[in-house]
C-alpha cells in the first residue's frame, strides 16, 4: 500500500475552497483506493471542516504540533486539539518549519506527544544541500537519530518517515532529486535506523520521498526511488494533476 499525502501547506485561503478540493481529492482516491492510502495535511483553520464534510476516500492531518501542551504557546495548536478534530496524522520537522528555529528536540518532543495522542507523525527529515564529501549524510543521520533514539521503543513502529531534500523542495528548487539520489538516501536511513533498531524494524519503517514531487516523477519515485509513498506539496493543490499522480503511482503495484 503506498502512502500518498497531501501538504496543502497555507493554502486554499477558504474553507469552502479546501471543502470543494477536497471532495475532488476524494472522488479519486475512492479510485484507487486499493493500492494508495491517501492523506491530506491541511492548514489548521480548514480541518474541522473537511471532516466534517469528507467522510471517505482520505484521511486528514495537520502540519505541525506543538511540542508541549503548555498553554503559554500563542499561535500553536497542542496533539490534543489536532485529536479532538479527528485528525490522524501530523507532519513534523518540515524543512520550512525548521526554517524557523524548531530544533530537533522540539521535534522529537512533537513527535512524542503525537504517538501519545494515537496520531501517527510524518517526520520529515533532509539535507539542506549536497557537497561532494557526502557531508550531508551526517546531517541527515542526526535528525534521523535524533527520532528513533528518543521515542518509546514500543512506539517505533508507528512513526512514518519523510525524506524531503530542502534544495528540491518547492518553486525555488535548485532542481528535482535523481531517482538514484532518493534511492541511495532512502537505504542510508534505513542503515541508520537499522543501528537503531534491528533491521526488521528499518525494513519495516514507512519512508516517504518529498521535494517536487509530479505527475511525471512520482511514479519513479515509488518503483525505483525505494520510497514507499510521497510527500507532495504543490501538486496536492491541483484535484486533476493529483489524481494524473494517483493513476501513475497505482500502476507501481
Ligand atoms: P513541493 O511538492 O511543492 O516541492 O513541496 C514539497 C513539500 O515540501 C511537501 O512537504
Amino acid at each position: 500500500m503506498i502512502l500518498l499525502v497531501g501538504n496543502w501547506k497555507m493554502a486554499p485561503n477558504k474553507s469552502t475552497e479546501a471543502i470543494n478540493l477536497a471532495k475532488k481529492i476524494s472522488l479519486s482516491a475512492k479510485t484507487y483506493k486499493k493500492s494508495i492510502n491517501t492523506v491530506i495535511c491541511a492548514p489548521y483553520i480548514h480541518l474541522p471542516f473537511l471532516i466534517k464534510n469528507i467522510k471517505t476516500g482520505i484521511s486528514f492531518g495537520g502540519q505541525n504540533t506543538a511540542s508541549s501542551e503548555d498553554v503559554a504557546q500563542t499561535g500553536f495548536i497542542n496533539s490534543s486539539m489536532l485529536k479532538s478534530y479527528g485528525a490522524t496524522y501530523c507532519i513534523v520537522g518540515h524543512s520550512e518549519v525548521r526554517a524557523h528555529g524548531e530544533t530537533d528536540e522540539q521535534i522529537l518532543a512533537s513527535t512524542v506527544s503525537l504517538l501519545q495522542k494515537n496520531i501517527i507523525p510524518i517526520v520529515c527529515v533532509g539535507e539542506k544541500e549536497r557537497d561532494g564529501h557526502g557531508w550531508y549524510l551526517s546531517s541527515v543521520k542526526e535528525q534521523v537519530e535524533k527520532i528513533f533514539l528518543g521515542v518509546p521503543k514500543n512506539q517505533i513502529k508507528k512513526i512514518v518517515l519523510a525524506y524531503e531534500p530542502v534544495w528540491a523542495i518547492g518553486k525555488n528548487a535548485a532542481r528535482e532529486a535523481t531517482v538514484a539520489e532518493s534511492r541511495e538516501m532512502i537505504m542510508f536511513i534505513r542503515k541508520v535506523i537499522a543501528d537503531i533498531t534491528d533491521e526488521k524494524t528499518a525494513k519495516n519503517t514507512n519512508i516517504l520521498y518529498g521535494g517536487s514531487v509530479n505527475e511525471q516523477n512520482a511514479f519513479n519515485f515509488i518503483s525505483e526511488g525505494g520510497a514507499q509513498g510521497l510527500l507532495v506539496g504543490r501538486v496536492s493543490l491541483d484535484a486533476k494533476r493529483f489524481s494524473s499522480l494517483m493513476k501513475s503511482i497505482s500502476l507501481s503495484q
